[in-house]
């Protein structure tokens, strides 16, 4: 799994110290959405398009950044000087924010180059993708002592402590835990994680709306809140251990009824969606992806007229077994499970067809036309 690891680069006699190099994978939820802050389950899996960061050594506190997509391309700070504000460099002031928190890892300044190729605001883990592959270089620079889960608990910290995003561990643990070509099933109360095998007989496509959609406050926030009081008002403190049974019994407040309901019945189909991989059963997980996409239609609220339009379009194309909105949400992307062999051909026409309809263009992020064996087609 080299490309998902980290290693010392090349390394110039003159040069004072090694680079060194690592990258971490955007991820697309297959299904489990809105369910991690709740100690649910969620069911996430790697996409070809990854960040890798090069990382030197310097021997003072300074912090110099550069990215090869972002604006300003070029941004530095102090060590200890971290101040949210800067927009993409604030997930580099946010590692090393909290990794001086650890206490564990003396931590110096160091040039800093990212290249990326997840898109940002597509619902696809760019934030995650970069926290996680700086976390291993610094892991390395620093002759740091730490795991992969701690890793992703560290990156999920970048958002809770330092952006203010009140997002839940999904994202991190599968760009620090993912391994291609397999769905990552975590129960985020114990955070045990099970790799599944995506069965041989499916096809995946990941189509991006063009809709930004961004976690830090906003909607996200709002779900967030109403979907606790609909728990407190359920006599529980994590909607994973409601039910709906509870539901009938207690008759929520509108649209705190809904919320709930959405939760409580995501945990489930994350549950069947597993097993129906376990039993190479595309029918089935398409069935779930459309009914998780309605939930999220109407019971959560996170999706949007021109996503709607988006599933409307993959679940009318006989190419493709399912189609849900994947991630936060208000935007972002869109996932559908297809028929073995025919997902390239089944993208580009629902692609097609929604950037005629919406009047956005959507973008085909898998398959990965660059990366035809990642992940499988
Ligand atoms: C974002 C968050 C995750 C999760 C999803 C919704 O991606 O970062 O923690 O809550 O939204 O499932």
């Amino acid at each position: 799994m080299a490309n998902l690891g980290a290693f010392f680069h090349s390394h110039r006699a003159h040069e004072p110290a090694p680079e060194v190099m690592a990258a971490a994978h955007g991820r697309v939820n297959l299904i489990g959405e809105h369910t991690d802050y709740h100690q649910g389950f969620v069911l996430p899996m790697p996409i070809p398009q990854r960040t890798t960061v090069t990382v030197r050594r310097r021997s003072d506190y300074l912090v110099r950044a550069s990215s090869t997509a972002m604006q300003p391309s070029m941004v530095e700070y102090e060590i200890g000087d971290e101040a949210r504000g800067s927009g993409w460099l604030d997930y580099v002031q946010g590692v090393t924010y909290v990794l001086a928190r650890t206490g564990r890892c003396a931590l110096t300044g160091f040039d800093l180059t990212i290249d990326s190729s997840v898109p940002p605001g597509a619902g696809v883990s760019s934030s995650a993708a970069l926290s996680v592959a700086l976390l291993r270089a610094l892991r390395i620079m620093c002759r740091f002592t730490i795991g992969d889960l701690e890793i992703a608990q560290l990156a999920q910290r970048v958002e809770t402590e330092f952006i203010g995003a009140p997002i839940g561990i999904m994202d991190q643990m599968s760009c620090s835990l993912g391994h291609p070509d397999k769905a990552l099933f975590i129960d985020t109360r114990s955070l045990h994680y099970e790799r599944i095998k995506w069965p041989p007989h499916a096809g995946l496509i990941v189509i991006n709306s063009g809709i930004v959609h961004a976690h830090a406050g906003g909607e996200y926030a709002v779900r967030r809140r109403e979907s606790f009081s609909a728990a407190a008002l359920l006599g529980v403190r994590y909607l994973r251990d409601a039910t709906l049974d509870s539901l009938e019994r207690v008759r929520l407040p509108s649209p705190l009824d809904r919320r709930a309901r959405h939760v409580i019945t995501e945990n489930a189909r994350v549950l069947e969606a597993v097993q129906a991989l376990r039993d190479r059963d595309p029918d089935r997980l398409g069935e779930l992806f459309n009914a998780s996409h309605l939930s999220m239609k109407h019971d959560y609220e996170t999706s949007t007229p021109e996503i709607d339009t988006l599933v409307e379009i993959a679940q009318a194309d006989p190419g493709v077994y399912g189609a849900r909105l994947t991630g936060g949400g208000f935007g972002g992307s869109v996932v559908m499970i297809a028929h073995a062999g025919r997902a390239a051909a089944a993208a580009d026409r629902i692609a097609t067809a929604y950037t005629k309809t919406a009047g956005i263009p959507g973008t085909v992020l898998v398959p990965d036309q660059s990366m035809p064996r990642f992940p499988r087609v």
